[in-house]
């Protein structure tokens, strides 16, 4: 039996990981995590805080252990901050704590769901787009991706959930 595994979602900022992630945690009846929700609860500061008081590696170091940490839990919906599976190491503990699925968006897509989003990304107020290329690699070093331009996140979590119950039922 392997139907206590996590399910893990990831991709760059602004492909909807976080609405995804919630709604297929509703539709499987299980607990959904953010990570980055998760470390703004345990450290009691937010991300733009910690990157600029304590720099983006101390950023990753914690996000380093939040990632272990959630990888030895079982049944969760962990939406993943976009940058923690670009990391080689945390990449393999996600890939054997459970299903891990890449969300992929244009970036037009992109554009428009995070321009009226209040929450503060440090790394999306540089050069964006030269991020997303030279992350372009590492995040399709991921087996499973999902495409989400033009979808809404109800369609996307459904195309989840399916592939979800097709990796259990094999
Ligand atoms: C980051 C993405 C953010 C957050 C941090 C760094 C990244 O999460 O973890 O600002 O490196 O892509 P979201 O992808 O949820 O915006």
């Amino acid at each position: 039996m392997n139907n206590d595994r996590n399910i893990v979602i990831t991709g760059f900022m602004g492909t909807g990981k976080t609405s995804v992630g919630r709604l297929v945690a509703e539709k499987l009846q299980r607990s959904f995590i953010d990570t980055d929700e998760e470390i703004v609860r345990r450290t009691g500061r937010t991300i733009p805080d910690i990157f600029a008081h304590e720099g983006e590696s101390n950023f990753r170091h914690i996000e380093r252990r939040m990632c272990r940490f959630l990888a030895a839990q079982r049944g969760y919906v962990i939406a993943t901050g976009g940058g923690m599976l670009l990391d080689e190491s945390n990449r393999a503990v996600m890939l054997a704590s459970g299903l891990v699925i890449c969300l992929n968006a244009s970036p037009e897509a992109i554009i428009q769901r995070l321009k009226d989003d209040p929450t503060e990304r440090p790394l999306f107020k540089g050069d964006w787009r030269l991020l997303l290329e030279k992350r372009r690699e590492a995040y399709a070093a991921i087996p499973n991706q999902v495409d989400t331009s033009g979808k809404i996140p109800d369609e996307i979590a459904g195309e989840i959930v399916a592939l979800w119950q097709q990796t259990v039922s094999v």
